[in-house]
């Protein structure tokens, strides 16, 4: 299983959900390739925004090593899901689909809701934390059930 997580600038909530993921996924015994990506260009080749860092330190969980991608249409052929933080990124990703088998990759990380931004606001660093590591233990289950 091959899965590329999004957001907009892949500095704050998609390297939590690739490094909160690939932690499970690595506990678990499972061979996965998890990797993220950011639908806007500004911070590629930057490591996690230090607050993104810093919450996941806390939780024993090393994300520091990270560097942002930009999300270019070759991705869709490199992952197997393509999960996506928001509504916008949603819509940004689809766009850059080519065909159905590229958009039938792409979903919600949290199916019917959204990973608030974090960026602008510090207290939300833990419960985008908290919210992100629950559902990954969700989608594990649910992936490997398929
Ligand atoms: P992310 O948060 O999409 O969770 O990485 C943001 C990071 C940077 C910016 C916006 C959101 N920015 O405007 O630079």
């Amino acid at each position: 299983m091959k899965i590329l997580m999004v957001c907009l600038g892949n500095i704050c909530r998609s390297p939590l959900a690739h490094g909160i993921l690939a932690h499970i996924v690595k506990r678990e015994g499972l061979v996965w390739e998890i990797d993220s990506a950011g639908t806007g260009d500004w911070h590629v080749g930057q490591a996690p925004d230090r607050r993104s860092i810093a919450v996941a330190q806390h939780h024993g969980i090393d994300i520091s090593k990270q560097r942002a991608q930009h999300f270019t249409p070759i991705l869709f052929q490199r992952y197997d899901r393509i999960l996506v933080m928001d509504q916008q990124n949603y819509k940004d990703v689809l766009s850059l689909a080519s065909n159905e088998e590229d958009k039938n990759k792409v979903a919600l990380f949290i199916p019917n809701d959204m990973v608030p931004d974090p960026y602008y606001d510090n207290n939300l660093f833990l419960p985008v934390f908290q919210l992100i590591e629950n559902r990954c233990k969700e989608l594990i289950s649910e992936l490997q059930e398929q």
